[in-house]
């Protein structure tokens, strides 16, 4: 059943009651707490991951060292050198495909892109980027991926962080929403290409993640 039917504003059950719809702009909305219920799972799941595909700090082409850290899953992985932005089917720093998308990450983007009214959203690549105080994502675009019909899925984990969701132009002033644990962000369609970023992670500590936070980004690349 829908969640986010009849039964908001229902006393029955307090987790659900406190998920809800919130839009930013036509194509982009924030399903808050779409992923609390399953975070634990998801938690482990980035576990299996780095330990096959570790995290690490990749470089930009222009020769700057990012901030937060980055693993992949699934058969395409986003990586950045200083020959640019790309997807591989490999880790570039063992040669090995990257680990399988664990079941439930690929099941939360296609229900999170269902609600936010995009169907049949299959991620073929998930980048997990890990923030550690200090650790911030500059505003920028997604636009390594082939089809841009289809929509961005972004889960927040772990310590709360203000995201940066701007316009179509890099100087358009961007809204600031704070992404708390369980929250999931989806945008596509007449937003697919807004410039989007999260400032500064603030020191503190998660009962789940300890003292970072991680998202996840799926996306259909191919
Ligand atoms: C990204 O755009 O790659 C990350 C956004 C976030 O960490 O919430
Ligand atoms: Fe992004």
């Amino acid at each position: 059943m829908n969640p986010y039917d009849s039964r908001t504003g229902d006393l029955f059950d307090q987790a659900v009651t406190q998920r809800q719809i919130q839009p930013l702009v036509a194509g982009a909305v924030v399903l808050r707490q779409f992923a609390t219920d399953q975070a634990a799972e998801l938690v482990s799941g980035i576990d299996r991951v780095q330990s096959q595909a570790p995290f690490r700090q990749m470089e930009t082409p222009g020769g700057f060292t990012m901030s937060a850290a980055m693993t992949n899953c699934g058969p395409l992985g986003w990586v950045s050198d200083r020959t640019g932005y790309r997807y591989q089917p490999t880790d570039p720093q063992s040669g090995q495909p990257w680990p399988p998308m664990p079941e439930p990450f690929r099941q939360l983007a296609n229900a999170a892109a269902s609600t936010a009214g995009f169907d049949g959203f299959e991620p073929d690549a998930c980048l997990i980027n890990r923030y550690l105080p200090g650790a911030k994502m500059s505003l920028h675009q997604d636009r390594n991926e082939r089809d841009f019909d289809q929509p961005i899925v972004s889960v927040s984990l772990g310590l709360p962080v203000l995201f940066q969701f701007g316009g179509l132009r890099r100087n358009d002033r961007p809204q600031r929403i704070l992404l708390e644990h369980g929250d999931v962000v989806v945008w596509g369609g007449p937003a697919r290409l807004r410039y989007h970023g999260v400032l500064a992670l603030k020191p503190g500590h998660h009962p789940l993640t300890g003292g970072c936070r991680y998202n996840l980004t799926l996306r259909r690349a191919v």
